[in-house]
């Protein structure tokens, strides 16, 4: 029998989900369906549940569910716990357990497909918010030599600093919160940015001159060329959207579901093809 899963979100409709399992499935001959499911603001986890009742085997989270899906579960793994955010649920028997694969996504979009080894870098993280939480244990467990996270209120910043410190010797020169314009003067060899300014076509307040010789600028916003990466460009640096990010994230919540690894670089190349 066809298993089910679903992308649960609000909206959902522009979801690549689905677009990008359905050829996870083909390549690896998984007899699954993966759909969108809307879920009122007010009734994520109702919707949820009734899915699992329903006989959905599981379920990706997007926005603005990741947090409420971290408090639904009955336990977390894979990363879910110290983001406090899960994208990924899974029935276990009759419990559901829930994932965090957005940083694992990152870490593997930067390392194997932009060919960027994190370990030793200057890291800047831009942003304090969802996006940002779930991707810090991954970029710490690679290494930097430090990890500077830059937001706007930067109060938010500390907080999320503070949240991450019992990992902060993993970065060589530790982790730390810092206002944008206390960056001036400083360098990076990979700068994050994990704000939804692009969205909205602006960028974070960067100081110039952040760019080491040879950084990647890598914008989480998917699909279009933000005024971060153009800047970024102009700056000499090399730019990459959140596409990669995507699809890996894809990849393993679709391992985790599965058992199978799917190839990543095909179904790249499929959507960029597509946008
Ligand atoms: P999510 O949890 O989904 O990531 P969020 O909590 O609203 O969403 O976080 C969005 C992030 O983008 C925040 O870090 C926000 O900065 P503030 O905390 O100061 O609001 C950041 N952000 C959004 N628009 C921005 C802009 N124009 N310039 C700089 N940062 C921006």
């Amino acid at each position: 029998m066809t298993d089910r899963y679903a992308v649960i979100g609000n909206p959902v409709a522009h979801s690549k989900s689905p677009q990008i399992h359905a050829e996870f499935a083909r390549q690896t001959g998984q007899d699954i369906a993966y759909d969108r499911l809307l879920a009122p603001l007010d009734a994520f986890a109702a919707t949820a549940r009734q899915f699992f009742s329903a006989g959905g085997k599981g379920l990706n989270v997007t926005v603005p569910f990741k947090r409420a899906a971290w408090a639904m579960v009955a336990a977390h793994a894979g990363g879910a716990l110290d983001a406090e955010a899960v994208n990924t649920i899974t029935r276990v028997g009759d419990d559901l357990v829930g994932y965090n694969t957005d940083g694992i996504g990152l870490v593997a979009d930067i390392e194997q497909n932009l060919r960027l080894q994190i370990a030793g870098k200057r890291v800047l993280l831009m942003g304090a918010g969802g996006a940002s939480y779930g991707v810090m244990h991954p970029i710490l467990e690679k290494r930097p030599a430090l990890l500077v996270v830059a937001n706007r209120t930067p109060d938010k910043a500390v907080s999320l600093v503070r949240h991450f410190q019992k990992f902060g010797q993993c970065a060589v020169h530790g982790i730390s919160a810092q206002p944008y314009a206390a960056l001036a003067g400083s360098k990076f060899d990979l700068v994050i940015n994990a704000t939804s300014a692009g969205l909205s076509g602006e960028m974070p307040p960067v100081p110039a001159g952040i760019f080491a010789a040879g950084a990647l600028a890598y914008d989480m916003v998917y699909g279009r060329d933000t005024p971060f990466l153009e800047y970024a460009r102009s700056q000499g640096a090399r730019a990459a959207d959140g596409l990669g990010m995507l699809v890996e994230q894809a990849a393993e919540s679709f391992f985790i579901w599965r058992g199978v690894r799917p190839q990543t670089a095909p179904v790249m190349r499929m959507l960029r093809g597509a946008t």
